[in-house]
């Protein structure tokens, strides 16, 4: 469908167009209908080169964008110390908002944005939204078809993204709103509630086993980091459902042979790639089963090729839902999953459970085919 065909859809303002924007920029022109009217960026030159590149009619500041009448949703691509003060004037300015994972950098900060967008009657929508792709779905049917039985347990494992060996500055992936718990952790809490539903209690355990990491990206502008987050963290969550949850999620786990994601239930076991993607297969094993097999694709495959990312399921639902459809990717989930992954970054042995206050529906899965 192009864009012509539907006029009155919402129109896109981009908010943060540094590295990931491409991603949105290629994949809202794939998914089609969603047209990026302007774009802004704190720095207007880096703004003006991706309008240009991308045949964007309009750049500047924020300022400009929020006041912009041709701009219906502003998608929220600043990092995520910047997510709530770009939420808020984009809520004051009467936008609707998708942002970037994670919803804030606090739960504090993204309960009050969610608090502002409800007072204002605008929507407010948050990554990750990889759990809206082929692999997510597959597996949440294969769970809702039975396949596996009752799900009673699952396990989550992130090891180093090696971000030190290419990034220039990663200061911020070691620091407050960074770490392995809001930089990976929100995918993988995300597909868990999608599966699983949402989380009720947390117990867990954190370490920094080392607490200054030498950068040796090629191009460097720093020789070290200080890490001021946890970098080790490891959780046993319980769901609503009554599933136990093992995770860990850790920066300092050079490697792994630990699968992803995998869910078990009462007969049979499901095995998840990376939630950072869309495509990859899911593997299940049914009891009596000798080998693994592909579970068969539930939605047509994406643009996401390799490593290259792909962005731009959770604006088309936010912009779907502003149409009457279902809202999947809301901000009371992205809400809730922020709690948890808080909750994971506090746990202590001294502390013991930790109940998370902030629910949310498991969301509607997508129309097969
Ligand atoms: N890089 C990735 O592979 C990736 C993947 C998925 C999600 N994300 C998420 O996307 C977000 C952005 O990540 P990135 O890697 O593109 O970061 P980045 O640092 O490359 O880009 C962020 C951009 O936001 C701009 N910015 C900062 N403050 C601003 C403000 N107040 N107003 C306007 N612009 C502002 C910066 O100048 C920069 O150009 C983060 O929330 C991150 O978690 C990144």
């Amino acid at each position: 469908m192009s864009t012509a065909d539907i006029p009155t859809r919402a129109r896109i303002g981009v908010v943060g167009t540094g590295k990931i924007f491409p991603a949105y920029a290629e994949g809202l022109a794939w998914i089609g209908g969603l047209p990026i009217v302007r774009v802004a960026d704190v720095v207007v030159d880096v703004a003006r080169r991706q309008a240009e590149t991308y045949g964007i009619p309009a750049y500047g500041t924020a300022e400009e964008l929020y006041a912009d009448p041709d701009v219906d949703v502003v998608v929220n691509i600043t990092p995520p110390v910047v997510h709530a003060e770009v939420t808020r004037a984009a809520l004051a300015a009467g936008k609707h908002v998708y942002s970037e994972k994670p919803l804030a950098a606090t739960v504090a900060a993204a309960r009050e944005n969610l608090q502002q967008a409800r007072d204002a009657g605008r929507l407010l929508g948050a990554a990750p939204d990889t759990f809206l792709g082929n692999s997510g779905q597959s597996a949440r049917a294969a769970i809702d078809d039975g396949l596996i039985g009752t799900p009673f347990a699952a396990t989550s494992f992130v090891r180093s993204s090696r971000v030190e060996t290419w990034h220039p500055n990663p200061a911020f992936f070691y620091a407050p709103g960074g770490g392995p718990l809001l930089d990976w952790g929100p995918y993988h809490l995300s597909a868990l509630v999608n599966l699983l539903g949402p989380v009720t209690e947390v117990v867990g355990a954190t370490s920094i086993p080392t607490p200054r990491i030498p950068v040796t990206a090629p191009d460097r502008v720093v020789d070290a980091v200080d890490v001021t987050v946890p970098t080790h963290t490891t959780s046993l969550l319980r769901t609503a459902s009554g599933a136990l949850v093992t995770t860990v999620l850790s920066f300092d786990i050079w490697d792994t042979t630990l699968p992803h994601l995998e869910i078990y239930g009462t007969e049979g076991t499901l095995q998840l790639p990376d939630p950072n993607h869309h495509d990859l297969p899911v593997l299940i094993k049914q009891r009596g089963d000798e080998e693994w097999r592909e579970l068969p694709p539930v939605l047509p495959a994406t643009r996401d090729e390799g490593l290259r990312p792909f962005r731009g399921h959770g604006v088309l639902d936010l912009v779907q839902a502003l149409e009457g459809a279902p809202h999947r990717t809301t901000g009371q989930f992205a809400l809730h999953v922020l709690e948890v992954l808080e909750a994971m970054e506090a746990a202590t042995f001294e502390k013991g459970v930790q109940t998370i206050s902030e629910t949310c529906e498991r969301p509607a899965p997508v129309a097969r085919g």
